[in-house]
């Protein structure tokens, strides 16, 4: 495996970029990086911590003297696992507002670079292309139409939130979605150089293949 190969992979929630961007990491032999999961981490210990909405000063001290460490598929929030308490609907509710704190990214961001440079990583997020790493050796920007990524959002929280009602789902991550692609700082977006890839009605499997296809295909050598 080449130690500098990155991969971006950017898209909006339920384009399925986590799933393909995890299981493209291990199918490759590299390591997975969930950006989405570091600003969760700060948003649920601004939470715990009693931060309101708004308070933009507690949210960006929180997230200067956070400890973050990505163990596989494990988030480790200041040495605990905080892996399922990130994806509460209450972590949705206030990730993008700290998302959009540019002191926030730039902390973020800065630890992301660091563990790129530790070697060949996949990393998903929305701004690891046009950003992050602007010189990945590829960007993949997955997109699908809001009905099924809301669905796919809907199956995903179900089993854990039994009053959960889809078109609560849909709003929220319409929400999201439009918070995220119009904040002043990297917001939501494609690189021009990325390859765009729709998702929708196809399974997980059919675009790991259109990826890997392409990775490989661009005559890399790969252990796996
Ligand atoms: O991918 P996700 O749903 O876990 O991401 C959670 C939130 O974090 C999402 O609303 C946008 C934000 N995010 C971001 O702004 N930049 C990233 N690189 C990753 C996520």
């Amino acid at each position: 495996m080449k130690t500098n190969m990155h991969i971006a992979i950017d898209g909006p929630a339920g384009s399925g970029k986590s799933t393909v961007a995890k299981r493209l990491a291990q199918r490759l032999d590299m390591t997975y990086i969930d950006t989405g999961a570091m600003y969760r981490a700060v948003t649920y210990k601004a939470i715990q911590k009693g931060i309101r909405p708004g308070d933009r000063q507690g949210i960006i001290d929180t997230a200067a003297g956070i400890r973050i460490e990505l163990k596989g598929s494990e988030i480790l929030l200041d040495g605990a696992d905080v892996s399922g308490n990130i994806r509460d609907p209450l972590v949705d509710a206030r990730v993008s507002e700290a998302a959009s704190i540019p002191e926030v990214r730039e902390r973020l961001v800065a630890l992301q670079r660091q563990m790129a440079q530790k070697g060949a990583v996949v990393m998903d997020g929305r701004d690891i292309g046009t950003s992050v790493l602007p010189d990945a050796t590829f960007k993949f920007f997955l997109t699908a139409t809001p009905e099924e990524r809301a669905k796919r959002r809907y199956k995903d929280l179900a089993g854990s939130n039994p009053g959960m009602d889809f078109d609560m789902v849909m709003k929220d991550m319409q929400r999201r979605d439009l918070l995220d692609s119009t904040r002043g700082h990297s917001p939501l977006r494609a690189a021009e150089d990325a390859i765009i890839i729709d998702t929708t009605g196809k399974s997980i499997e059919t675009v790991l293949q259109e990826i890997t296809d392409i990775v490989g295909g661009a005559g890399r050598c790969f252990t796996k």
